[in-house]
């Protein structure tokens, strides 16, 4: 039996990692034999190519060099330790993964969501997440949590305007695929979120 894929979204400082942290002590004390991991990034070769796409630098970084740096990314991920997980009966944890891609890339930058969609295509063929926590939340109060804990990368200097589309952009993508897509209000008391994230879980297993 093949292992579920799931996959955590949403824009900066809306407490991904503390609720993937939550998710996979979830399915783990429902004995789910789970991996968790992250885009980009996830085996040596794309979290190289993660600290490139991440780091500051004073030549501008071409919109779509950064797309296909995702991608190669994204490839590497997949091939290397996303499927082969899978077809184990794993299941797989995923901090981030293409719908990513639409909302920075394709809202964000304002890339052609159909060459998006042409290079999901090539990439993963069908595969997509069996469900995505969309973690939700005021883009501003985001933006104040994300900043007073550490140091910027190049995405996180952002600028408000660049993360309401992001923010629109995953938005776009949960009407499409609602079935997929789980929203939670993440600006909500921790205990709450993860009460809501718990409830989506239930009913997902
Ligand atoms: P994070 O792991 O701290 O969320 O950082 C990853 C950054 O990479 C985040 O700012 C969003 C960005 N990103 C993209 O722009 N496109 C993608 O497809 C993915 C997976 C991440």
């Amino acid at each position: 039996m093949t292992g579920r894929f799931i996959t955590v979204e949403g824009t900066e400082g809306v407490g991904k990692s503390t609720n993937l942290a939550f998710i996979e002590g979830f399915l783990r004390s429902r004995a789910i034999d789970v991996i968790t991991t992250r885009e980009p990034g996830g085996t040596p070769l794309a979290e190289e190519l993660r600290e490139l796409l991440l780091a500051k630098r004073e030549e501008p970084v071409d919109a779509c060099a950064e797309l296909l740096m995702v991608f190669a990314a994204r490839a590497q991920h997949l091939n290397q330790l996303v499927a082969p997980a899978l077809a184990r009966g794993q299941w797989v944890l995923c901090d981030r993964f293409t719908d990513a891609t639409y909302a920075y890339q394709g809202a964000g930058r304002g890339l052609s969501l159909e060459t998006i969609s042409k290079l999901e295509f090539l990439v993963q063929g069908s595969l997509q997440p069996d469900i995505t926590v969309w973690l939700d939340i005021d883009v501003r109060l985001g933006l104040e949590r994300a900043r007073a804990r550490a140091d910027l990368d190049r995405f996180e200097e952002e600028d408000v305007s660049f993360f309401e589309r992001v923010r629109a952009g995953y938005r776009a993508r949960a009407e499409e695929a609602p079935a997929r897509f789980c929203r939670i209000n993440a600006g909500q008391p921790l205990a709450r979120v993860q009460a809501d994230i718990q409830r989506a879980l239930e009913a997902f297993l």
